[in-house]
């Protein structure tokens, strides 16, 4: 079969490959932990309910403009004041199925094949991959010092004449951390000075922790929207936990909004109606919801830091945002079981039933991505399991319910 060498490079994200594999687990009956899903379990908000209800009520469920629904839009304008303290026109908003199509239809409208696309690592595993989709090229930046976050003049060492822009993810997933203000705002005079675009993608500014803030690269700017070289990129999947609903939007200069119009009305036309409403609902109903969402997250991170205590040899960078932890298991990857963060995701995968994500697909290989957007039950039992599973002492056997899983291993 001829097939596009492109498409036919690009991998599944790995992280819905492995809901995937969860989830024909769960359906065979094993009882699989998944500590590697990026979503809350928390109920819709009954005002993104109510409203989307409405909608599909009444009936008139039809195309709507390609950039979003003016009243969608308005509360997204609402939400900036409020949020970011920043005025945007509605023509400065595009609103598409997911911060995800936000971030491509950005990366599309931005770049030449050949341009270069500045990415931090750790990454959320699917900026390399649009970037290699649109021709550009990834040049990734890891903090040589073995943290999570670069120094300010290893960014500025890689800009070029092909760099046309920087992705900046904080609070991080995968890391959870939040980037020092210093280096948001030295990020945003270098994308200034230099004429390059600084994506920032905010789908978790507000899932922040011990009273941090995730201040917004916006306020180290003097310039307008229409002026300003940072883009900003959110949604409602994260803050409101409605990740089903496929609702982002893009605030960026009303040229580049009206390119990435004009793209998306040739792939995707709009997002449906009812998704719109969905997050209307959610944007201008109690916000109460996402502050009881931010303090239960809060606290199972607080129960994944204590669990991994008892891992004599992992070291945990303390999550200051989102759901997230990167681990170091780099002692358990060099051993009869596990090469690589790879390997030993798999070994977890079979031999305890717990759904992690290797480091590899995050640009930090010897780490494990720990989600703990679940339960707290969920997570003490996969944290133990793993701990079973990975210590040599551990007893022999344990009982998961009725069924046994045995030590033949280590
Ligand atoms: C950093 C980051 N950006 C964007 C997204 C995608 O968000 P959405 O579900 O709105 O497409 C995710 C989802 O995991 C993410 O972690």
């Amino acid at each position: 079969m001829s097939l596009s060498q492109v498409a036919s490079s690009i991998p599944a994200s790995p992280t819905i490959a492995l809901n995937e594999e969860a989830r024909l687990l769960r359906e065979k009956g094993e009882p699989v932990i998944h500590l590697g899903i990026g979503e809350p379990k928390n109920k819709t908000p009954i005002t993104a309910i109510l409203s989307s209800a409405a909608k599909l009520a009444s009936g008139d469920v039809k195309y709507v403009p390609t950039d979003g629904t003016p009243s969608l839009k308005k509360a997204i304008v609402r939400y900036s004041e409020e949020n970011y303290d920043r005025v945007v026109a509605p023509q400065n908003i595009i609103v598409s199925d997911g911060a995800k199509q936000s971030l491509f239809n950005i990366l599309f409208t931005l770049c030449n094949p050949q341009d270069e696309v500045i990415v931090i690592a750790p990454y959320w595993v699917s900026y390399p991959e649009m970037i290699k989709m649109i021709g550009a090229i990834p040049v990734i930046v890891t903090p040589e010092d073995g943290s999570f976050v670069p120094g300010f003049n290893e960014i500025e060492r890689v800009v070029g004449s092909y760099t046309k822009a920087i992705i900046v993810n904080s609070p991080n997933n995968p890391s959870g951390l939040i980037y020092p203000e210093d280096l948001i705002s030295k990020i945003v005079d270098l994308c200034e000075r230099k004429g390059i675009y600084m994506i920032c993608d905010d789908i978790y500014h507000k899932l922040v922790f011990d009273g941090k803030v995730a201040v917004p690269a916006c306020k180290y700017t003097q310039k307008d929207v229409e002026n300003s070289k940072v883009i900003l990129v959110n949604g409602v999947a994260k803050l409101y936990g409605m990740t089903g609903f496929r609702v982002g939007w893009v605030i960026a200069p009303k040229k580049l909004v009206e390119i990435m119009t004009n793209v998306q009305s040739q792939t995707t036309t709009c997002v449906s109606p009812v998704m719109q409403a969905a997050a209307e609902g959610a944007l201008t109903g109690m916000q109460s919801i996402v502050e009881s969402l931010r303090l239960s997250i809060q606290n199972n991170r607080d129960v994944l830091m204590q669990e991994l205590h008892s891992f004599t040899d992992v070291q945990c960078v303390k999550p200051q945002g989102t759901f997230y932890a990167l681990p170091d298991f780099k002692a358990y990857c060099r051993n009869s079981v596990a090469k690589n963060s790879v390997e030993l995701c798999q070994f977890l995968l079979k031999k305890a039933l717990v759904v992690t994500v290797p480091g590899k697909e995050f640009g930090m290989e010897g780490h494990l991505r720990l989600s703990y957007a679940g339960t707290v039950k969920e997570l003490i039992e996969g944290i133990e399991r793993m701990k079973w599973a990975l210590d040599p002492n551990a007893p022999s056997e344990i009982y998961i319910g009725d069924r046994k899983l045995v030590r033949d291993w280590l």
